[in-house]
């Protein structure tokens, strides 16, 4: 079933989590354990289908008319066990209704990440952790690309001094994936 999700992606260039990426966030949800998940970032439900596998309850969030529909599709067909709520919003002015959450996973517009953490991190259980996955965004270097990737990529830098230097949080980072955060109140 996800391999399938994951092969479309591949063909019409959905951005989804990649492998290894995957394999982190579910040990970390194994080791937590994790519970209650809040994704911001659907797509089209491929890592809220395998956090759903894992036995997770998922409210997710997309933006996107077209990833909606597509999520709505996949979800239609693969969350057999009604896991997986998914709310068609943008999430930076979303105000329905939400539950507490052991983990809160931000893999949506890069820009806005210290945005969503502050949002949504009311919305943490006490012992919850947020993850966020593109913090090293392709290895892309400021003199190799446009102006508006160096602006993006000088925001996630300065996203990454914000976790580092949250009085709230102890956040470490990790290789895996695109390069991913875990962040848990100290
Ligand atoms: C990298 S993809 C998510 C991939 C997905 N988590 C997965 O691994 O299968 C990012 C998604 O976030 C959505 N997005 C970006 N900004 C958003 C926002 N403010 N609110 C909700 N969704 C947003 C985009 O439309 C896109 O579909």
């Amino acid at each position: 079933m996800l391999e399938e999700i994951k092969q479309y992606a591949k063909d019409h260039q959905v951005p989804i989590i990649c492998d290894d990426g995957l394999l982190f966030l579910s040990k970390v949800i194994q080791e937590y354990p994790i519970k209650q998940v809040l994704e911001i970032g659907t797509a089209i439900g491929y890592s809220a289908l395998a956090m759903a596998s894992l036995g997770c309850k998922v409210d997710t969030l997309e933006r996107k008319l077209e990833m909606y529909e597509l999520a709505k599709i996949n979800l239609e067909t693969y969350d057999k066990n009604n896991q997986i709520k998914l709310i068609y919003a943008d999430a930076l002015t979303y105000h329905g209704e939400l539950k507490t959450y052991d983990l809160i996973f931000i893999d949506a517009a890069k820009a806005q990440y210290q945005r969503f953490f502050e949002k949504y991190m009311p919305y943490l259980n006490p012992k919850g952790i947020i993850v966020c996955d593109n913090l090293r965004f392709h290895d892309l270097k400021p003199e190799n690309v446009n102006r508006h990737t160096k602006q993006l990529l000088r925001k996630i830098e300065t996203f990454k001094a914000f976790l580092l230097n949250h009085p709230e949080f102890k956040t470490t980072f990790v290789e895996q994936g695109d390069g991913m955060s875990i962040s848990q109140r100290k």
